[in-house]
């Protein structure tokens, strides 16, 4: 889908989306529309009776007389005093997903009269612009039987601009944002057959077209470190294990301490030998969306050439029950020499973590680490979809990241650590176990392992697993997998650790 930034007021075929402020006030570009149609809008927000200009709803006229375009679509912007980029995003988002497939061609945003100080100048257009492509993505390569009217028709979106040059430079960064959102679903969505280990790292491989270097550590190398942890749970996979280093180094020094994220990415979970029920396991295809939210956020920051040296780091594994599984009860000795015994097998995301977080801090020594998992069926009982949970040792990392979280709409909620909580992995037969064998405060236990591993650096810890994946569609994110944590982590670097 192509995005382009046009003049008010130029006839253009297609859908003319308008606005109206609470009260139903017209906008000076609906006014003029309003008065080429004879009074049509305002006809027809008396016909409807309920649309008052609030945020959320829209009316649809057709075949206006008056006007080359073939329908209007009048949105409501709530009151001015409101308005946000967080509000463009959705109207950008939800009039996409009313035209995607409707037929439509082609579709002109003309959306004005905000008092100037709402947003910085360009923010309007980009925003808008920003919501509409993250709403179009699809995923149906594999749906070869659809029919015409079931594939989009849109091609075209044209944002109205009264300043084009300044709201093209506004869109670039978030432009390239939506590639790697986009990027990021698509990796998440794919299936296990298609996107094993070996296959993951290739496409993370891709990522050197924008500059970013990219390491790539197989089974081998990493028994030479000792990542017992990591390759315990990949043992019983017919797929090699692998560890993903990308860096990009974008700040002035190139040997200034970088900052580091890590991703879960465990292929497929099916729980190993402490295996899952059948029903719903298909889900576990997404237990790597922690390592595809990484890898997007490498991807953006490289797109648009972040001034600041970032560390990405995966740890991809399949989970599978076989005869040369490991077994519960088994002890693995980790990279940093501390030994696990395995009571679980299907807390696995903690061990491949441990071995990726402690390579990482070991060999980069980063300002700071920030993981990012699928970690527990817990925090959904806990947070749902609506956020995903916050775990972190350090407070200035923990505000920065909910603020980041904020400005993008991808929402995080601190939740405890407590020395109690960490204290109910000690194992008697190693140095801990990898579950408690109760059910309480299952997310923070899972978080105090991994936190056994950072080697004393900063860290914090996104457990995603309510987020990645969504049923129902939102304004800016169409059902599946949603990209989670991209937009935290680029955020977080341009807002805190930029140049
Ligand atoms: N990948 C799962 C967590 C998960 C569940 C993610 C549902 C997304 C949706 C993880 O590896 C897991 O199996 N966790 C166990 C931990 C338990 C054995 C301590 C869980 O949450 O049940
Ligand atoms: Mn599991
Ligand atoms: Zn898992």
């Amino acid at each position: 889908m192509n995005v382009t930034f046009v003049e008010f007021g130029k006839p253009q075929t297609g859908t003319l989306v308008l606005g109206a402020f609470d009260g139903a006030a017209l906008t000076p570009a609906a006014k003029a529309a309003d008065k080429a149609t004879k009074g049509l809008l305002k006809k027809a927000i008396e016909a409807n009776g309920r649309f008052t200009g609030a945020s959320g709803q829209s009316l649809m006229l057709l075949a206006p007389a008056g006007l080359t375009a073939q329908r209007l679509l009048l949105v409501g912007l709530g009151k001015p005093a409101e308005f946000s980029a967080a509000k463009a995003e959705a109207i950008g988002g939800s009039v996409i997903s009313q035209l995607l497939t409707s037929g439509e061609k082609q579709v002109l945003f003309a959306i004005d009269g905000l008092p100037e100080e709402t947003l910085p100048a360009g923010e309007l257009e980009a925003r808008i612009a920003l919501g509409a492509r993250l709403r179009a993505y699809r995923f149906d390569q594999y749906r070869t039987k659809l029919k015409k009217e079931e594939r989009p028709s849109l091609q075209k979106v044209m944002v109205a601009s009264s300043d084009i040059a300044v709201a093209r430079k506004a869109w670039r960064p978030l432009d390239d944002l939506a590639d790697a959102v986009s990027f990021t679903r698509d990796l998440v969505s794919e299936p296990a057959n298609v996107l094993y280990p070996e296959e993951f790292a290739r496409r993370a491989k891709a990522l050197e077209k924008l500059g970013v270097e990219v390491e790539i550590l197989g089974e081998k190398e990493m028994q030479k470190l000792g990542m017992g942890a990591l390759l315990g749970v990949g043992q019983g996979s017919a797929r090699e294990s692998q560890l993903v280093v990308m860096r990009w180094n974008g700040a002035s020094d190139k040997e200034a301490q970088p900052i580091a994220f890590v991703g879960k990415g465990v292929c497929f979970d099916t729980g190993g030998i402490s295996l899952k029920p059948g029903d719903g396991m298909w889900d576990m295809k997404w237990d790597m969306a922690g390592a595809g939210a990484v890898t997007g956020a490498m991807h953006v920051l490289a797109a648009r050439k972040a001034r600041c040296n970032v560390v990405g780091v995966l740890g991809l594994v399949e989970n599978m029950p076989d005869g040369k599984a490991q077994r519960p009860g088994d002890i693995v000795t980790s990279m940093s020499g501390q030994t696990i015994e395995v009571w679980n097998t299907d807390a696995e995301g903690r061990l491949v973590l441990a071995d990726a977080v402690y390579y990482t801090a070991d060999r980069f020594k980063p300002k700071f680490i920030v993981d990012l998992a699928t970690l527990t069926g817990a925090i959904m009982i806990a947070l749902g979809g609506e956020y995903a949970g916050l775990f972190a040792d350090n407070e200035d990392l923990a505000s920065n990241l909910l603020v980041a979280a904020k400005a993008e709409g991808e929402e995080l909620w601190r939740m405890p650590l407590n020395d109690n909580y960490n204290k109910l992995i000690d194992s008697s037969a190693a140095d801990m176990k990898n579950i408690t064998g109760g059910r309480e405060a299952g997310s923070a236990v899972g978080a105090h392992f991994i936190g056994r591993f950072t080697k004393g650096v900063p860290w914090a810890h996104l457990d995603i697993a309510g987020m990645a994946w969504s049923k129902k569609a939102k304004a800016t994110v169409p059902e599946g997998a949603t990209g989670y944590g991209v937009r935290i982590l680029n955020r977080l670097v341009s807002d805190f650790y930029e140049a």
